[in-house]
């Protein structure tokens, strides 16, 4: 028999539950696979990392807070939910500052886990792969509502995130034409702009603001300016949480920058917006839609890659592929070393990810 252990690190997000459910049902159904058939038993470990490392195994209660046997009668409607029912949480054994990787080992060989299916994002599969180095038989499922990992084109939790924020602009024009207002609205991404710029282009935003591309806050005032000398009552700006303002030391020195170049005081969208209205005079109202972006019901599309994830990391178990991530590579599943999707994050580049030609110079990104 072959202990699967699956966990989901880092934040959660919708197709979280969707994953853990494939694996599990693909693990019990190994004996469909062409190549060979596993006796598998599948556990659940609660809240990620810290399940594995604070469970004492010889403890009942213990196990009975950290670890869940799986079957495919527990998960059966697991895919419909958001969240993760695992629980999740931020601890990495291998923090420098914190290194519990030696308890980590000792309860893995404990409690018999054979190999363990990590799935999360840059930090959580960071951990894996150290895990691999030392002997233990990993895999990892990409997850991040950011989607900046490397090694794949996809990672759970993405398009609902996407949707979540075309929804919410859509009910905020309605009350932006109204009043003649300009709206600017936060989404997540600290170091990548993938979320702003998709939530941004699918709902029609003026302006994207996003970390790669440092903006002027000038050069906003003056879009909107001209936006509305063409009568166009309303104005909608997308921004990133971790975008940045060009002119950084000047920022620095004012107090208004941290030393990364992002603004600091209240959040981005309360700073851009004071500041369009000091130079512009037009009403302008902010908005951060913050953890909603990783609320609610996974959309079709992350159900359907959570399913496929799921199966794509029982098969590289099945075909002994330890020590990589499953992945989506132009429209394939595939697999990616763990090593090639950590230490750098996979950042918007607009001259590589848009065709000119084909996007005839129309960017709403500015920068
Ligand atoms: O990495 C995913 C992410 O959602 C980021 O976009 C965001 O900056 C961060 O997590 C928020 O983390 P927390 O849930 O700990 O507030």
């Amino acid at each position: 028999k072959m202990k699967l252990a699956v966990l989901t690190g880092g934040g959660d997000c919708p197709g979280l539950n969707g994953a853990v459910k494939w694996v599990t049902k693909s693990a019990m159904d190994s004996w469909l696979s062409s190549k060979r058939s596993i006796n598998f038993e599948v556990i659940g470990v609660t809240e990620g990392w810290r399940g594995l490392v604070d469970v004492n195994p010889e403890d009942p209660k213990s196990l009975e807070k950290y670890i869940r046997p799986l079957d495919e009668e527990t998960v059966r409607t697991w895919d419909r939910y958001g969240g993760t029912n695992l629980g999740t949480s931020r601890t990495n054994p291998f923090n420098p500052k914190n290194d519990r990787s030696e308890i980590l080992l000792d309860n893995i060989k404990k409690l018999g886990v054979d190999v363990v299916v990590a799935i999360g994002g840059e930090d959580t599969l960071g951990a894996a792969y150290r895990l691999h180095k030392l002997g233990v038989k990993t895999v990892g499922i990409p997850k991040t509502i950011d989607n900046d990992l490397m090694g794949t084109d996809y990672s759970l939790g993405f398009d609902t995130a996407v949707n979540v924020i075309m929804e919410e602009i859509d009910r905020l024009r309605t009350t932006a034409g109204s009043h003649s207002r300009i709206f600017v609205v936060e989404t997540m991404g600290r170091h990548a702009g993938w979320l702003a710029l998709h939530g941004g282009e699918c709902s029609g935003a003026y302006i994207i603001l996003i970390p790669e591309y440092p903006f002027n806050l000038d050069e906003v005032a003056h879009l909107l300016q001209e936006r509305k000398g063409r009568e166009i009552r309303y104005a909608i700006i997308v921004v990133a949480e971790g975008a940045k303002v060009a002119g950084r030391d000047e920022f620095i020195q004012s107090g208004k920058m941290d030393e990364f170049g992002h603004v600091a005081l209240g959040g981005i969208a309360k700073y851009v917006a004071e500041e369009i209205e000091a130079r512009t005079s037009f009403e302008t109202r902010h908005l951060t839609l913050s953890h909603l972006q990783r609320g609610g019901t996974p959309s079709a599309h992350d159900r359907l890659m959570a399913r496929w994830y799921g199966i794509a990391a029982v098969d590289m178990i099945i075909n002994e592929d330890f020590g990589r991530m499953a992945s989506l590579q132009r429209g394939e599943i595939t697999s990616a070393p763990l090593k090639e999707c950590i230490g750098k994050l996979k950042l918007v580049d607009i001259e590589k990810n848009y065709d000119k030609d084909r996007y005839n110079g129309r960017r709403s990104i500015i920068g």
